[in-house]
């Protein structure tokens, strides 16, 4: 782990209030948002964490997350509802660790933050990607790929935010 990243972590108070970010807030992100509720929940932890998702773009602003993320999802009785919208400046005052799912999502994050203290909230997701999938330095896209791509966005994700949940409720 980069040690910005680490800074990054030891900075955050309670809650807990993590923005996971990718390009459409339909596939990467939300998925994200709701494999890390479901980890708090089931650690009764949620008055401890806000957490939320957002995208880069704006293609898809006030969608549900993409059908075919939500068939894999709840497949392992993950319910995603969140509705897309675009990352705005506020975020990096309403958020303490923003997670860009790749390089793209991390350069457009860096573009918007408007301060340094902005800039050091900004990490990547696969820096907490462990064990078999660690050799993933991003979360690649899904969305012009097949079930295979959904299926292993899941895995990065919960391999991943179940490293963020250690890390973070131990402080
Ligand atoms: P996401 O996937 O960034 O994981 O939500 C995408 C969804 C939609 C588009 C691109 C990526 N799009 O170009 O519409």
């Amino acid at each position: 782990m980069k040690s910005s990243t680490e800074a990054a972590l030891a900075a955050m108070t309670y809650p807990r209030r993590i923005l996971f970010v990718c390009l459409g807030n339909i596939c990467r992100s939300p998925a994200a948002e709701g494999v890390m509720r479901k980890i708090v929940s089931e650690h009764h932890d949620d008055a401890n964490w806000i957490i939320d998702s957002a995208g880069t773009g704006r293609y898809h602003i006030g969608d549900l997350p993409d059908r075919r993320m939500r068939a894999h999802a709840v497949r392992r009785d993950l319910h995603l509802t969140h509705i897309c919208r675009q990352v705005r400046e506020s975020d990096f005052d309403d958020f303490d660790l923003i997670v860009a799912m790749d390089a793209n999502n991390e350069r457009d994050l860096r573009d918007l933050a408007p301060t340094p203290e902005a800039q050091a909230k900004i990490v990547q997701m696969s820096e907490f990607v462990r064990d078999t999938f660690s050799r993933y330095d991003y979360i690649p896209d899904p969305y012009y790929e097949g079930a295979e791509g959904f299926e292993l966005v899941l895995d990065l994700l919960q391999s991943g935010c179940a490293e963020l949940y250690r890390m973070l409720s131990k402080r």
